[in-house]
């Protein structure tokens, strides 16, 4: 998969993407991620990509321009590869982003991530630039990177070859509307705490009927929305 990101603060980036699965996976040609500076897509002198909001108002509102330019210089960069693209614009007033979400995006092989700041984004671009607009929940953050980087860490692990065993993203939480079963590791006993006996047993068929009855009773005490 490719991914390019639209974002006036590039750095913000370079954690998250230079450590961990993320990235191994971008070593591993699993996937390949641009961090693209909008402000270079500015026609401004002094690469401005903001202005007053028209009505008036609090706050500066980041132009469409910018936004339109960099999505065509990508769409024309990319043209002859015919990737199957989603362009997603990062925003409070998207739908709510989850697995099932992210599962649906990781069959893409090209998206573009609209980061916002601000008040927000000339509201051109969603009406008329974006396939989709995603919220990562229902509070506003400042900028749309730390979204932009949650939707890339949860849909790049679940690309084939991302993770180091592939089964690991199999039984989680929410793959089957269900919270995850508990794990343990060594040591069994730790101060007198300890690992339940049936994992220790051995059995694979008892350990898998606990796992999932661990499932049940773990979703219907913190998520039970989840079984609704
Ligand atoms: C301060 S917010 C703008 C909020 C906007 N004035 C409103 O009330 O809906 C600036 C940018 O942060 C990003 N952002 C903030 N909260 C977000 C969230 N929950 N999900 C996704 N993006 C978000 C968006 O890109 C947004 O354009």
């Amino acid at each position: 998969m490719r991914i390019d990101v639209l974002t006036i603060f590039p750095r913000m980036f370079d954690a998250v993407l230079g450590e961990s699965i993320i990235k191994k996976a971008q070593e591993k040609k699993v996937v390949e991620i641009n961090i693209i500076d909008l402000r270079l897509f500015s026609k401004d002198k002094h690469r401005k990509v903001d202005d007053k909001p028209f009505g008036g108002g609090p706050g500066m509102v980041m132009n469409a321009e910018p936004f339109f330019e960099a999505v065509n210089y990508i769409r024309r960069k990319i043209k002859d590869l015919r990737l199957k693209t989603r362009v997603i614009l990062l925003s409070p007033k998207g739908r709510k982003f989850d697995q099932a979400l992210a599962v649906k995006l990781s069959k893409y092989e090209h998206m573009v991530l609209l980061c916002g700041h601000y008040e927000g984004i000339d509201d051109r671009v969603a009406e008329h630039l974006v396939d989709d607009e995603i919220s990562i929940g229902d509070f506003v953050l400042t900028g749309g990177e730390l979204p932009a980087m949650a939707v890339i860490d949860s849909v790049a692990r679940l690309l084939p070859g991302a993770l180091g065993d592939k089964d690991s993203c199999k039984d989680e939480s929410f793959s089957e509307n269900l919270l995850e079963y508990p794990h343990y590791t060594r040591p069994a006993d730790y101060s007198g705490m300890k690992v339940p006996n049936v994992l220790l047993s051995g059995d694979h068929e008892q350990i898998k009927e606990w796992r999932k009855k661990e499932a049940i009773k773990a979703t219907k005490r913190k998520r039970p929305d989840l079984l609704k």
